[in-house]
């Protein structure tokens, strides 16, 4: 979908807030702290119901409001589209699509696809375990909304199986086997299928990524990504049988796709603890400008491209290398500093203190 215009109602620092946007490049400028990365967030809000940034949808209310409101007009094959989501103090968020209203905020998924980078993801070479497999997840998720119900039944399952590992006090007795049976016969299924998802993701994606850091940062570097759960090969079945021992010591659910890693090698080693901060920078940003490109490839249509603070995060060189190659589509991005030479965005939006002008 190509956005057109957003308006905003108490979302963050604006009280109020109507903004065009450019067929192809957007760029949001003014000085820190006036609500650039704010308007970035709120058109990510709209494509996945939360904040690019990782905050609570508490914190995207304006203090002092009890909602917030965040309305998009937007164009899909030749179609209009009016996206409407509410976020509610009370957690009771609502969502119209065309303005009819949704049953659940959840079915707005999938209207809007965004790809969101900010300076945060370098936590994405850096961070946990758990920041790269959710990577894929949202990445799965834009593909399709089907695997936001997977991922959601996955956690609700795995709190049941923790809570009951808890209760057990370690002992197995007949009843907690019996549950557990039920548990991990559930787990398994959910289990499996996500994994083969972001198995047939990173497959997709490695070749990918390699180009794309490439490009980013200018060199000719092997990028490996690898995501080998140790226990895909006997099934997730056989793995939770045998650690079903160790879970209910321990009083956690030890194996499935919870724990499972992302593998990031930079020529040939880890980016994790041997990539230089540069070299982590680059990849990070190839891991979304790739994750781009398959969701592109694979639905047909590229989603709009959200560059939060890119600049900061590279040197002149590479912010003008970026900027030639451009995903085709529109891209919104947010900078504190001058645009670098040579940048030609459709529209410049200047914010200043939660208001937005154009020119
Ligand atoms: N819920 C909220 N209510 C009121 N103000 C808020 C809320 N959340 C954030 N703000 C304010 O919004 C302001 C702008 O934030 P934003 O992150 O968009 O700035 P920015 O222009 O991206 O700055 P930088 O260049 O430093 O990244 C901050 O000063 C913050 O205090
Ligand atoms: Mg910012």
């Amino acid at each position: 979908m190509h956005l057109r215009r957003l308006w905003l109602t108490d979302f963050r620092g604006y009280h109020e807030a109507d903004v065009t946007f450019a067929p192809g490049l957007t760029a949001v400028v003014g000085p820190n702290g006036q609500g650039k990365t704010n308007l970035l967030e709120a058109v990510g809000y709209l494509a996945t119901l939360g904040s690019f940034r990782g905050a609570p949808n508490d914190a995207l209310i304006r203090a002092g409001a009890d909602r917030a409101i965040v309305r998009a007009e937007g164009e899909r094959e030749g179609r209009q589209l009016l996206l409407e989501a509410e976020i509610s103090a009370n957690g009771r968020n609502r969502a119209q699509l065309n303005r009819q209203p949704l049953r659940r905020a959840r079915d707005l998924l999938g209207a809007l696809r965004v790809t969101a980078f900010s300076p945060d993801d370098l936590t994405l070479v850096k961070g946990s375990p758990g920041d790269r497999r959710g990577y894929l997840d949202e990445t799965l998720v834009a593909l399709h909304p089907k695997h936001d119900q997977l991922r959601s039944d996955l956690d609700r399952i795995l709190r049941q199986r923790g809570a009951l590992l808890k209760q057990s006090g370690g002992r197995l007795n007949a009843e907690v086997e019996l549950t557990l049976d039920v548990f991990d016969a559930k787990l398994t299924t959910a289990g499996e299928a996500l994994a083969r998802a972001r198995q047939e993701l990173v497959v997709d994606l490695e070749p990918i990524l390699g180009t794309a850091y490439d490009r980013v940062a200018r060199t000719s570097a092997e990028v490996r990504a690898i995501y080998q759960p140790p226990w895909l090969a006997d099934g997730l079945a056989a793995a939770l049988l045998a650690a079903r021992k160790d879970d209910l010591r321990r009083g956690v659910s030890t194996v499935g796709p919870h724990r499972d890693e992302l593998e990031l090698v930079l020529s040939g080693l880890p980016a994790r603890t041997h990539a230089s901060q540069g070299e982590q920078r680059s990849l990070a940003l190839a891991l979304r400008l790739a994750a781009h490109e398959v969701v592109t490839r694979r639905t047909d249509t590229p989603p709009v491209l959200l560059l939060d603070d890119v600049f900061s995060e590279l040197d002149p060189e590479r912010s003008a290398a970026l900027l030639d190659s451009l995903p085709e589509g529109q891209t919104v991005l947010s900078t504190a500093s001058a645009l670098p030479e040579g940048a030609v965005p459709g529209t410049v939006l200047r914010v200043r203190e939660g208001v937005v002008t154009e020119g």
